[in-house]
């Protein structure tokens, strides 16, 4: 089977970048999401780094309309998958509303179609369960933005065929990322380690231990980061970390996963970080501004 339609669930953060990707590497692909406004803000975004590049005089203006026209938004589940070789979803990490909209999906995809989930931490297995080709669904985990990072994350599930790993490791080298293989655990191998290490600064914050631009100073210059815990966080959505901690608490029964009341506290706040405008940073001006705890 060769794949060539691509039909991304989300247009998020992650969702519009992976369509970006997946447009320019030249696959036909239809994003979906729930509302009208949702797709226009993740069309907008594509145009709006696409034509980064432009100025940088790295593609054409040929080449951003071809990269556009290979996208369809859609509001239609069935309309999104109905004809996809490959599902990648991007929908928000919570495990019910990604059951059931695999449950859906699984029913409305082609048989021949592989479904991928961008999950940060939820279990390919889970997941995997609920549809009918438990062998072909795997983890494709793209890292923020999509169109700049440069790994795919490929998560087997128990009954993942290794036929399906090596379509998906050939799909992602032809979106330009280098790929590590990994089995399942939950936050796979990157998460586990950065989400524990974002809480452990936000509970230094919530302690009065630095201040928020000291916290992200120290880590980016002494530890080489390219950017600070508390500046990624808001890059990541503290509503996604949010879901991650409390989903490790539940799967490792560990209480060292859990996450700071500061972060709780916030997202009921809705400051959700870059999107939302604010979190450990106010977005309104020019430049992000530190908040104070
Ligand atoms: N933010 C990150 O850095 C990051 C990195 C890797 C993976 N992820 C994972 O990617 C997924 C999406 O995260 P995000 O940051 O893009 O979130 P987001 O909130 O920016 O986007 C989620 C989008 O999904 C839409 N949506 C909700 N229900 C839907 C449905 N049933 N069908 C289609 N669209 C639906 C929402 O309207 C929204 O536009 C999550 O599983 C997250 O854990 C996030």
């Amino acid at each position: 089977m060769e794949i060539k339609k691509i039909a991304v669930l989300g247009a998020g953060q992650m969702g519009n970048g992976i369509a970006h990707v997946c447009a320019q590497a030249g696959y036909e692909v239809k994003m979906r999401d729930i509302e009208q406004q949702f797709l226009d803000k993740g069309m907008a975004t594509i145009k709006k780094n696409l034509e980064r590049g432009l100025k940088k005089g790295k593609i054409t203006q040929n080449e951003i309309d071809a990269i556009l026209g290979r996208i369809t938004p859609v509001l239609e589940l069935e309309e999104a998958v109905k004809d996809a070789d490959l599902v990648i979803e991007a929908i928000p990490e919570i495990v019910k509303l990604k059951l059931t909209t695999w449950t859906e999906v699984d029913r409305l995809t082609p048989a021949h179609a592989i479904l991928a989930s961008n999950t940060s931490s939820i279990s390919i297995t889970q997941m995997a369960a609920v549809t009918q080709r438990p062998e072909r669904f795997i983890g494709m985990h793209f890292f923020n933005p999509v169109p700049v990072m440069g790994l795919v994350e490929i998560i087997k599930g128990q009954a993942t065929a290794d036929e399906t790993v090596e379509m998906i490791r050939e799909v992602s080298q032809k979106l330009g990322k280098e790929t590590v293989l990994v089995n399942e655990a939950p936050g796979f191998a990157v998460n586990r380690l950065l989400v524990p290490a974002i809480n452990e600064a936000i509970f230094a914050i919530q302690e009065g231990v630095a201040t928020v631009e000291d916290m992200d100073k120290a880590i980016k210059l002494g530890l080489n980061w390219p950017m600070g815990p508390l500046t990624l966080a808001d890059f990541v959505g503290l509503d996604t970390l949010l879901y991650i901690s409390d989903y490790f608490v539940d799967e490792f029964k560990d209480s060292k996963y859990r996450a700071p009341a500061l972060l709780r506290k916030m997202v009921r706040a809705g400051w959700v970080g870059r999107k939302a405008g604010k979190g450990f940073y106010d977005y309104s001006g020019n430049t992000p501004k530190p908040l104070r705890f």
